[in-house]
């Protein structure tokens, strides 16, 4: 996800610009720019690569761009490296549109195509510049007005956006538009402002504009109107902002956890569309031929933490639904371990920062023994991602908190569709299961909203647990590997010891642990598996442990055997670890509110270790 913010009124537009992304810098710092006109003369487009400071540093805190008109951008890169030819604002050659845009176009390859065909060339890897050039295209074409153009635009392409545009027919205005990404517009005694979260202008005003999807605005003469999809104008009152800055930051959540947990439904279905069009997955834009796929006869995934989680969930899921052998580990182990790769080996590296040191080790070795590599990461450009030979890029956005969430989410959509395509390129797949699949992983996101609608009763069953000092999370199967991150989530955000185990290993020592008003969590996704472990728990259960089960709708029967049991709605089996963990990291999160400690910044912890 990307900040914009746009100003028009009284006061010079730069520097309100600059302070307003550098409240915006939570949601991307890869690159940032500015356009500013003064009156009718030639807007002005300034733009650096890297932190916001950059460009600060470049407009001299935005006192040498004069103008009382303009719109800023801090970018997290999707399509395109991060640079500054890359960076927003993007423009149409004779600089007649400008515009600055959150959020993807999904069809943006065939807008180009159909622009390439009208004329247009194009200096970006960006969607963005296509969306700018698309605006221009139409506004041209039919010699309508802005708000005609934008609208044959919002039509024509496929996605989500929140952009903000300026025409220079159109000195001293400001256009925007809405869907799905975020954009909120504010008003103060006769000066207007946008952007893509409240922390941008809260400093300005309090009065507010929700703009809605598929709206779009006008922000003129000291007011701002708005329109929807056909030209007609829409009444709106404003609404007044009580959060507090610090609030704001985190869309009015108290951590940045919450938010990210709350992002992942639209994180979830972004990563999926972004390989997923008109029901068929394509993995050409990660880089893998279907000649490359058919020669894989075996599979490594190397990553650490929850990453690593990720990958031992793959294991299950890639043997299952592509039946080759797939073997995952720890990044600071392979590389240390001697390898025996071949050019037929496959190498998988999961990463969220694109940066940890034993990951990025890792690919470096596998290169060098002439595996192929892929790399799952969500930063674009970064060292992992250019070690790989093909980069899968998960589209969570920025992840602030230190205990990953979202970024966990999108890494398991990626190696589902890695899965059901490898599947279906190796034809253990067939079509109609294919078909079944897609549906079953499109069905994913409003599953996620509704656990974590639920949030509040894993609170309730949090609190009663909050002075633990041991816990246990089992489970057989796609239930170990989730239990995996959920003990994770625990240990690393509320600092109770937790470990997870295989739940048929506990008689083989682990049980002797068990004691009294131990807590153990049960997680039970796996049809198959389902019997087996409930007579784990059973063990645990006549040793005295408090037993929390995590399970499908329907397995009532279960509540005769356990002390809570939280329920999560079903899907395909191979795609639970989607569902299954959003209790867990509700607990984890719950636990550490309670016990007082700074859930985004645990102690001795890192965002991105890049050392060994
Ligand atoms: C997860 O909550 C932790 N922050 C940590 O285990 C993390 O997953 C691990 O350090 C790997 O980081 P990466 O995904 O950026 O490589």
């Amino acid at each position: 996800m990307c900040g914009i913010v746009g100003y028009l009124g009284k006061n010079q537009a730069a520097p309100i610009l600059l302070d307003g992304l550098s409240k915006l810098e939570y949601r991307g710092y890869d690159s940032a720019g500015i356009v500013v006109r003064d009156g009718e003369n030639q807007a002005e487009v300034v733009k650096a690569k890297g932190k916001l400071i950059n460009l600060s540093e470049k407009t001299n805190n935005g006192l040498d761009v004069k103008g009382n008109c303009g719109i800023g951008h801090t970018r997290w890169a999707t399509h395109g490296e991060p640079s500054e030819v890359n960076a927003h604002p993007h423009v149409s050659d004779d600089m007649n549109v400008v515009a600055v845009h959150n959020g993807i176009i999904e069809n943006y390859q065939e807008l180009k195509e159909k622009l390439t065909k009208k004329g247009y060339s194009f200096y970006s890897q960006t969607d963005t510049e296509i969306l700018t050039k698309l605006i221009d295209y139409y506004y041209k074409k039919y010699q309508i007005g802005p708000i005609d153009a934008i609208a044959k635009t919002m039509v024509r392409v496929r996605g989500s956006y929140a952009v903000a545009v300026m025409f220079h027919d159109y000195p001293n205005e400001i256009y925007v538009a809405r869907k799905d990404s975020p954009m909120i517009l504010g008003i103060n005694d006769g000066d207007c402002f946008l952007a893509s979260d409240v922390p941008a202008i809260l400093k300005y005003t309090r009065d507010v504009y929700y703009i809605d999807n598929l709206e779009m605005a006008r922000l003129h003469n000291g007011q701002i109107d708005f329109y929807n999809l056909d030209g007609d104008i829409v009444p709106k009152e404003t609404s007044e902002i009580k959060w507090d800055a610090a609030a704001a930051e985190k869309g009015g959540y108290e951590h940045f956890m919450m938010k990210e947990i709350h992002e992942q439904p639209r994180i979830i279905a972004e990563t999926f569309n972004s390989v997923c069009k008109d029901d068929k997955i394509d993995l050409s834009s990660v880089g893998l031929t279907t000649e490359e796929i058919e020669k894989i006869s075996s599979i490594y995934i190397v990553a650490c933490g929850s990453a690593y989680h990720v990958g031992v969930s793959a294991q299950y899921i890639i043997e299952d639904l592509v039946k080759v052998p797939v073997r995952v580990e720890l990044a600071s182990e392979f590389r240390y371990r001697k390898p025996m790769l071949t050019e037929n080996d496959f190498v998988i590296a999961i990463s969220q920062s694109g940066e940890t040191e034993d990951t990025k080790k890792a690919v470096v070795l596998a290169n060098e023994l002439g595996a192929n590599t892929l790399a799952i990461v969500n930063v674009v450009g970064s060292s992992i991602a250019r070690e790989a030979g093909n980069v899968f890029y998960t589209l969570a956005g920025p992840e602030i908190s230190v205990a990953t969430t979202k970024a966990y989410s999108a890494q398991l959509i990626a190696i589902y569709s890695i899965a059901v395509e490898f599947g279906r390129v190796k034809g253990t797949i067939d079509e109609a299961k294919y078909k079944y699949y897609i549906d079953e992983i499109k069905a994913i996101p409003d599953k996620v909203e509704k656990i974590i609608e639920s949030k509040d009763r894993i609170q309730w069953i949090a609190n009663k647990f909050a002075y633990s000092h041991d816990v246990f999370f089992i489970g057989r199967g796609l239930d170990y590997s989730i239990c995996m991150e959920g003990s994770l989530k625990m240990k690393e955000i509320s600092y109770i010891h937790s470990e997870a185990y295989a739940a048929g290993e506990l008689k083989h020592g682990p049980i002797a642990l068990i004691d009294d008003g131990i807590l153990v969590v049960s997680c039970l996704t796996q049809e198959d598996l389902y019997e087996k472990t409930t007579s784990n728990m059973t063990e645990v259960k006549a040793r005295g442990a408090i037993l929390l089960a995590i399970t499908t709708y329907g397995h009532y029967n279960i509540e005769d055997n356990v002390d809570y049991v939280t329920y999560i709605p079903k899907a395909d089996e191979h795609f639970m670890p989607s569902l299954a963990v959003i209790p867990m990291q509700l607990m984890g999160y719950y636990l550490s509110v309670a016990r007082g400690i700074d859930v985004d910044k645990p102690k001795n912890l890192a965002k991105s270790v890049t050392v060994e």
